[in-house]
């Protein structure tokens, strides 16, 4: 099993070094080699996505990365931004979709700003398309109105946009994803509205008939933006297309009130992926060792159950780092009276103790 790492820029290598010791103490065959990418790949090659580190990237099983980016390459052209190593990445790899679980571990409600018992305890996964809807769609642009009561004045369309072939994917993923979670799938569309999420809604019940044994339900939009913030617990998994998934998810993340506990994951039609904490770079705290490694420790944990198959391990690390939290160790961006600030190292060597 073969792991491209790369830490990138910021606070990236000091929390991807807290995962690589991680994964090395589970004793599996994992094969890691580390490449540069993003504002540090710049410096070293001229480019935030060498053709090396891309190569790496394919080659390997799945990739781990750390966040790319920092203030010093604003005034650069923008293909040779760190961000663009991420966009090149997903791009190449074919990575459509996109995993963003919510997690709110009892320990740490406080953080959040809804109501502890709403969230104590939350645990659901996102399933967002990553790479078509509105967003890329077809044709897009400004002219003049053609016609309407604004006949001739400027506007602005795009086109949301989804083929059957392409939630046919998705939503296999997600059905595979729940049989290793709860099973319990639901649909977010618009099908009272868009034509696009009629389809949507058609091709996913079709695809559920493979998967007599996941529950699956159908929720609009607006109530399921609701649903989030009243009863988030009733979900499982969420599954939906890339802009209601981009809002959902945003949303969803702020239940569990800490960016620094929060992994992600980017999958492709062959199961390889690229396995990323959600928050960025943090340039205002790089080189201090303060940050919190959890949300990357818990992505190499997901790394191992979706693209390497190895839940067990990935149920030691997510215990692990239960168990850290249940001793009052805490990084200081999720500090609270009464617990231990530790920094970066310290946390990762505490959850390397607590794998048992
Ligand atoms: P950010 O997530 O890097 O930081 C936001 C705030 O959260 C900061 O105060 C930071 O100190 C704190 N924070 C983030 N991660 C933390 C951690 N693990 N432990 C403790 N505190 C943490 O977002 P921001 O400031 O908007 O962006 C900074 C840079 O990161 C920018 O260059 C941006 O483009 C880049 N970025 C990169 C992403 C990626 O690589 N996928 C995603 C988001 C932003
Ligand atoms: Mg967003």
């Amino acid at each position: 099993m073969k792991i491209a790492i790369l830490p990138g820029d910021g606070i990236g290598p000091e929390i991807v070094a807290e995962a690589v010791k991680v994964l090395r103490a589970l004793a599996l065959p994992l094969e890691m080699e580390t490449a540069p990418v993003g504002g540090a790949a710049y410096e070293a090659a001229g480019h935030p996505l060498p053709d090396a580190t891309l190569a790496l990237a394919q080659q390997a099983d799945a990739v781990l990365f750390g966040a790319v980016g920092d203030w010093k390459y604003d005034t650069l052209p923008r293909p040779l931004r760190p961000e663009q190593a991420i966009l090149g990445l997903r791009k190449q790899l074919g990575l459509f979709a996109n995993f963003r679980p919510a997690l709110c571990y009892e320990q740490l409600t406080h953080a959040s700003s809804l109501k502890p018992e709403l969230v104590a305890g939350l645990d659901i996964l996102i399933i967002r398309e990553l790479t078509g809807d509105i967003y890329f769609g077809q044709p897009r642009g400004r002219r003049a109105a053609p016609d309407g009561p604004f006949a001739g004045a400027e506007e602005a369309f795009d086109t949301m946009r989804y083929s059957r072939p392409e939630i046919e994917r998705i939503a296999r993923v997600a059905f595979e994803a729940a049989r290793q979670r709860n099973r319990k799938v639901t649909s977010v569309d618009k099908a009272n509205v868009l034509e696009t999420f009629q389809l949507w809604k058609d091709v996913v019940t079709e695809v559920h008939r493979d998967y007599p044994d996941v529950e699956l339900d159908h929720m609009y939009v607006d109530n399921a933006a609701m649903q989030l913030v009243k009863a988030p617990k009733k979900f499982d998994v969420i599954v939906t297309g890339n802009m209601f998934g981009d809002i959902l998810s945003d949303e969803a993340a702020m239940l569990t009130g800490s960016i620094g506990m929060l992994p992600s994951a980017s999958l492709n039609e062959r199961g390889q992926g690229l396995y990323e904490p959600s928050h960025g770079s943090a340039p205002d705290i790089a080189g201090k060792g303060v940050a919190n490694p959890l949300a990357t420790i818990l992505s190499a944990a997901m790394m191992l159950r979706y693209s390497l198959k190895q839940p067990e391990a990935a149920d030691r690390i997510e215990a692990a780092v239960q168990r850290v939290l249940a001793q009052g160790l805490r990084t200081a961006d999720i500090a609270s009276p009464g617990c231990t600030v530790v920094g970066t190292a310290q946390m990762g060597d505490a959850v390397v103790r607590a794998l048992g």
